[in-house]
This record gives structure tokens, sequence and C-alpha cells, in this order.
């Protein structure tokens, strides 16, 4: 008779194995599925948190390093999977198909939270994750240019339908608006014009929804935080000092709103001479992870100035599309994975705020 390792052992040797941005073990953070033992083999699916992880080599080597002092085991076979953890309390109260709701915010205008809401949806949606964009900006929705896009699909079951782009579903304020038509939306009207964006449209199964707000710390961030439960909200900030006590501000409002910070974003941090390859810190450097410091959030990472960005923008291509192996679209992959880790981490952390329905 064989000496076929037991189920015990072997999960015993996974709890040995920590998640590396969750500090738990694979055992505690029921991570570990599908778990087989045939003769020497031992075969096993660890679920993901999110699919934007960028530390699997390192689990699947830990989990080999355990499992191999283990008597009879001579074949390991680890397969990855992924399922994003949400609260529920989206799917509970409002009985919509969105596991998390992140809003992207700053306290100034034009430090690029459009820029950063289209990028990392679609760096997210790129991980395969499923990923819906909103775009909250009722004084000036520019997302449908942005992702070259003239309107929405027509209606279906009096529900709207959201439009496609590079993966991603959204839905745009822009699309119920003249283009003439500004919009001056205070209190009750804003929000169930917000609300409406999420329960008169007819979403599917998204992971993460991104939405990208008006600048500043007003209604709209109010109504926002009052019309979901939001997972959490992404400051953007330029370096500037000045920008930075603004990004306090929104970054306060959340809080007030008993929203978590997710972290900061610094945006425009540098920018690389293309002749030369000299970097010039434009508006300082490091002001924006100092603040996230101070403030006691995450700082998410720095996106440098790229021409290319405003460029590609204008013409309806994200630049995480248009020049993938640039600088400024590897930043904004690295601040996705960032991202949806604290995503993942919230769900663990016992916040007395957090209200679970
Ligand atoms: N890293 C960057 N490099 C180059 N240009 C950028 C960068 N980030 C943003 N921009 C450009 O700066 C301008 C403002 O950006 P964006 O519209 O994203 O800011 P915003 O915070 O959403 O503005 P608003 O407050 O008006 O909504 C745009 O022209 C955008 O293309
Ligand atoms: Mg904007």
């Amino acid at each position: 008779m064989t000496n076929q390792p037991n189920t015990e052992a072997v999960m015993a040797a996974l709890r040995t194995v920590q998640e590396p941005e969750l500090h738990k073990d694979l055992v505690t953070l029921n991570m570990i599925h599908d778990l087989q033992i045939d003769g020497e083999t031992v075969s096993l699916t660890v679920m993901l948190t999110t699919p934007a992880c960028p530390l699997k080599g390192k689990m699947e080597q830990d989990i080999r390093d355990a499992l191999a002092p283990i008597p009879g085991v001579q074949n390991i076979h680890v397969r990855f999977d992924a399922s994003i953890r949400s609260d529920n309390r989206i799917t509970g109260q409002l009985q919509l198909p969105i596991k998390n709701i992140i809003a992207v915010a700053s306290g100034k205008g034009g430090v690029g939270k459009s820029t950063v809401s289209v990028n990392l949806a679609v760096a997210l949606a790129q991980t395969g994750a499923k990923v819906g964009l909103l775009d909250a900006d009722i004084t000036g929705p520019n997302i449908p240019q942005m992702l070259g896009v003239a309107k929405m699909p027509a209606p279906q079951n009096q529900k709207l339908i959201p439009a496609q782009a590079y993966g991603l579903q959204f839905m745009s304020m822009g699309f119920m608006l003249k283009p003439d038509q500004a919009a001056i939306w205070r209190g009750p009207m804003l929000h169930s014009a917000i609300r409406q964006l999420f329960t008169d449209v007819a979403w599917t199964d998204i992971d993460y929804m991104i939405v990208d707000l008006p600048p500043g710390t007003g209604d709209a961030q109010l109504s926002l935080a009052q019309s979901t439960p939001l997972t959490g909200a992404i400051i953007v900030s330029t370096p500037q000092d000045i920008a930075l006590a603004d990004a306090r501000r929104g970054l306060t409002a959340f809080q007030q709103l008993q929203v978590p910070i997710l972290g900061i974003v610094e945006n425009m941090s540098y920018f690389i001479a293309p002749d030369t390859g000299n970097r010039y810190d434009i508006f300082g450097f490091g002001g924006a992870e100092r603040a996230a410091k101070e403030l006691s959030v995450p700082f998410l990472g720095r996106l440098p100035l790229d021409p290319r960005a405003r460029e590609g923008s204008d013409q309806g291509t994200p630049i995480v599309v248009s020049a993938p192996d640039s600088e400024i679209a590897r930043s904004f992959r690295d601040i996705a994975q960032q991202l949806a880790a604290q995503v993942s981490l919230l769900s663990f952390r016992p916040d007395p705020q957090l209200k679970i329905i």
C-alpha cells in the first residue's frame, strides 16, 4: 500500500502559507478549493480574492515548499481561480449585481480623476475582472469622449443598457444631457439622478464599479454616498502642497460620510523628457505619499505626466490600450493591483463602521 498523505496533514501545511497581501493563511481565508489527494499527487485550486493578484508565483512556491516535506507527496498541482470578495451590502440593499463600488474623487478640479478612472477601470478589466465605469460628473461628463463612444445603446424593457468599450460596461450622465444643457442639479434631483445610474441601468455582474465624480466635496459626493453603499474612495491629487490641502479636504469629507479611503493616487508626479530620458519633478516629489502617511491611508502609487495620456483621452483610446508598454500604463496596472488588494483587505478588516447586511 502506498503511503498516501492524509487531508489533515495537507491542510495543516497549508495553514502555514500566508496570503502575501492579506497576511492571513490560505485556509483561514477559505482560499483552498477542490483539494484532491490521489496516491502521491496533491492537487488544489487557490481561489484568489481578485484576478489582479500580482503574487501568484510566490504563493505557488510557498504552497510547494509547505507540501513537499509531507511524507508520500510526490506531485503537486496548483491551479488559480478568482472570486472577488464583497461585503454584500450592494447586492443586499439595492439588489444590484455589483460587488464593489469605488468612487474616484479629488478636492480640486483638473487633477486627472477622469483619466485615472478610465485607465484604472480598463487595467482592472485587463486582469479578467468584470468592471463597470460610471461617469457621475454632472458638470462635465467626458467619459464617453474618452472611450470614443458617442451614444448609449437603445433602452430595453424600460432599462438603460450600458455602453461597452475596452471590456468595460459604462454609463454616463453625458448620455442623458443634451450637449448644451448645463446641469445645475442640486439636492434631491441630483440624488435621484445618481441613484438612477445604478438602479435604472441593466448592469451585468460587476466586480468593481468605478465612479468618476465631479471635483470638490459637494453635493455629488454626498448623493453618491447616501444613495449606495460605497466600498471606498480613491483620492487623486497632484504633488503640490496646495493640491494636497484640497485632497485632504476631499478625504475628510468621505471619512465623515463613513466611506473608507482605499488610498491616494499621485498624478502628474514627474515628467520624463522623451529626447534625453531625464526626469523632472515638475510639481515637487513625494507630496502625496507623505500626506498619505500622515493621514494613515494607503498610498496607491504615482503616475508620470505623459502627453500621450491626454492625446489618447481626446481621441477615445485610454493610454493603457494605446501605449501598454509606457511607464504610465505600467503604473496604472500597478495601481489597479494595489486598489484590488485594498478592496480585498477591506472585506477582512473588522470595521465597526461597515454595516454588513
Ligand atoms: N498623467 C497625465 N499626463 C498628461 N496629461 C494628463 C495626465 N492626467 C491627466 N491629464 C490631462 O489633464 C487634463 C485633466 O484631466 P482629467 O480630465 O482626467 O481631470 P479631472 O480631475 O477629471 O478634471 P475635472 O475636475 O474637470 O473633472 C486632461 O486634459 C487630461 O488628458
Ligand atoms: Mg473629470
